[in-house]
């Protein structure tokens, strides 16, 4: 809802310079911190995924902030949640992903067993960015036969393109910035 909205933008904080020059950091922890802000905005990321025979069977969430709104997500929709990782942090992985970051780059890794063939998966995250980090968690559930239902994520850089490194995917941001 519109009030949903409110909440979610009111609660959203910036920091400049971090973590280095000329970089803008979004931070979701006072929203997160907040019951009425993380019930809004789990309410409006699982709105993004579909019902009936569009209904996703899982969530996908990606460390680190991922976590927290996806399996809040993943439990408002009754689906369980998949943990997309860092590198080095799985013990038994089904496949990893090297992508460049803003800032730096990175790995992700999926946990080997727990995605099926034909499953419908939401991909949670904070903030799109580049997309670097959504393009390779989508190309891990991909590669493991699952599909990219959508994309949930709370705020949009368009500024960065991210949207178009994620291609027919279907994409929803809360907000943009
Ligand atoms: C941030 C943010 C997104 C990603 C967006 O995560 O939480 O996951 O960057 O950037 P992109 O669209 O350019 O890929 P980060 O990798 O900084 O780490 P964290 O979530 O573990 O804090
Ligand atoms: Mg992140």
């Amino acid at each position: 809802s519109g009030t949903d909205l409110g909440v979610v933008a009111g609660l959203l904080r910036d920091v400049p310079d971090f973590p280095t020059p000329g970089i803008r950091f979004w931070d979701l922890s006072a929203l997160l911190a907040d019951g009425a802000g993380l019930a809004a905005t789990t309410r409006l990321l699982a709105a993004s995924a579909g019902a009936g025979e569009h209904a996703v069977d899982v969530v996908v969430g990606i460390e680190a902030r991922g976590f927290l709104l996806g399996a809040a997500v993943a439990h408002a929709l009754g689906v369980g949640v998949v943990a997309v990782r860092k590198q080095g942090k799985l013990p038994v992985v089904a496949a990893r992903r090297s992508y460049e970051l803003e800032y730096g780059s990175a790995t992700l890794e999926l946990p080997a067993d727990v995605l099926r063939p034909g499953e419908r998966a939401l991909l949670v995250d904070d903030v799109l960015a580049t997309g670097g980090t959504a393009a390779a968690a989508s190309e891990l559930v991909e590669g493991a036969g699952a599909e990219v239902a959508a994309i949930s994520m709370v705020l949009e850089l368009p500024a960065l393109g991210g949207r178009a490194r994620l291609g027919d995917r279907p994409v929803h941001t809360l907000l943009a910035r």
